[in-house]
């Protein structure tokens, strides 16, 4: 499905994005798996390569400028191409807003909605000149919804909504789709920290009465990134169980 495809994934180390980076893998798509941490990269990127994947692992810390740009020079000298884009990589630091710290509020929009616009801006570039490109821009059911404790994640996720929009209209007519998804509540180190009667409180939410899986979340990616999906532009795909509807 994806064969001579290239797919790169920042925060391809665990959760949703080693996920999407075994999705991608195993139809055939050649990935990038990128973070901070280039042992657990390396290790994941040996998991895959076990199965017959071809990845490439690149230390890429998005909250770096330089890193970004070395990252990319990486990628291009290795595939000379990128198809796919996952703008995957992102915290958490909840508090209200009364206790929230200013350097926590910075944290946060700088990983999930600053980096998105760094990296967004240099794969367009590649993206314009071969004329294709898949972007999606991992949101989250809180940037639609709001979240009490939660003002600068939400903040930064209602960005990658409006982000993801706005780009798509930029680069419509260049055979460029932009899309997003939000992903209510899923099963990764992210949520592991979440306290029992905040996980309850949540699953009594859910219409499914589950939290979600990694691989439901990556299938949905991988949908907006098919050519099934060529005339889909500009769209949020809400993943979550019935939690937002
Ligand atoms: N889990 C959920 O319920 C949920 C719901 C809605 C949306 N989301 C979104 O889905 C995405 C993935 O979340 P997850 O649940 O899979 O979380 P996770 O397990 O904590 O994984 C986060 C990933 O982001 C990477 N990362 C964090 N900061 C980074 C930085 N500065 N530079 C590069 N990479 C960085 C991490 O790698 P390193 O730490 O090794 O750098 C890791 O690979 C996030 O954008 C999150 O907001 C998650």
């Amino acid at each position: 499905m994806f064969q001579d495809k290239i797919a790169f994934i920042t925060g391809g180390s665990r959760g949703i994005g080693k996920a999407c980076a075994c999705v991608f893998s195993e139809a055939g798509a050649k990935v990038i798996i990128t973070g901070r941490d280039l042992t657990t990269l390396n290790k994941v990127a040996s998991e895959i390569e076990s199965q017959g994947g071809q990845v490439l692992p690149v230390k890429m810390d998005v909250t770096n400028p330089d890193e970004i740009k070395m990252a990319f020079a990486k990628v291009m000298e290795s595939f000379g191409r990128i198809d796919i884009l996952v703008n995957n990589a992102g915290v958490t630091k909840d508090n209200l807003l009364l206790r929230m710290k200013e350097e926590d509020w910075l944290t946060v929009i700088e990983t999930n909605l600053t980096a998105t616009f760094l990296v967004t801006r240099m794969a367009i570039k590649i993206m314009l000149k071969q004329r294709y490109g898949r972007i999606i821009n991992i949101s989250s059911v809180v940037g639609v919804t709001g979240n009490s404790g939660q003002a600068n994640y939400a903040a930064s996720k209602a960005g990658i909504l409006g982000f993801t929009k706005t780009i798509a209209q930029e680069v419509a007519s260049r055979n460029i789709t932009v899309n997003a998804v939000a992903p209510g509540f899923v099963d990764t180190v992210m949520t592991q920290k979440l306290t029992e009667a905040t996980t309850s409180k949540l699953l009594d939410q859910i219409p499914m009465g589950r939290i979600g899986v990694d691989r439901e979340i990556a299938y949905g990616v991988k949908f907006l990134a098919s050519k099934e999906a060529s005339y889909i532009t500009g769209e949020v795909l809400n993943i979550n169980g019935g939690l937002y509807m």
